[in-house]
């Protein structure tokens, strides 16, 4: 049997969030949504560093900006709400590295 997706459409469009909106891959995303039309929830760490790129996307009202926080439970919640999909691409890389030991080892 052949799955529906569920069709959550705002204005007739189709809403997707896109995490990482920020990012390489992210802020191509969005750009991409935008020009075919697609409402886009972009999820970002900081809406702050959003500005420079608020002038490459364009999108108007079809664009909302969500804070998320990969670290924070539940931050997501309200940008991936009524989506249609989203692309999961925020990726952090925090890494945890040990001091180096007296011998030189980690
Ligand atoms: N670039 C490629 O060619 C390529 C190819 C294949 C696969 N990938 C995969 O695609 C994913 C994204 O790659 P990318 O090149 O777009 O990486 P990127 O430019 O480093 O972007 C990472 C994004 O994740 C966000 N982020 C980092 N930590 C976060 C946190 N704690 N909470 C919320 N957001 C956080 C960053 O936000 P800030 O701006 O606030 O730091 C940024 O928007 C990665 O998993 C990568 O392995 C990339």
């Amino acid at each position: 049997m052949e799955h529906q997706y569920p069709d959550h459409r705002v204005d007739g469009r189709r809403t997707y969030c896109v995490t990482g909106a920020t990012g390489y891959v992210g802020s191509w995303l969005v750009k991409s949504l935008l020009e075919k039309g697609y409402a886009v929830n972009a999820a970002v760490r900081n809406l702050g560093s959003c500005d420079r790129l608020l002038t490459l996307w364009g999108g108007g009202d079809r664009l909302k900006l969500f804070r998320a926080d990969l670290h924070e439970e539940g931050s997501f919640d309200d940008a991936v709400h009524g989506c249609h999909g989203v692309f999961h691409v925020a990726a952090s890389m925090d890494a945890i590295v040990n001091q180096l030991t007296d011998d030189g080892n980690y």
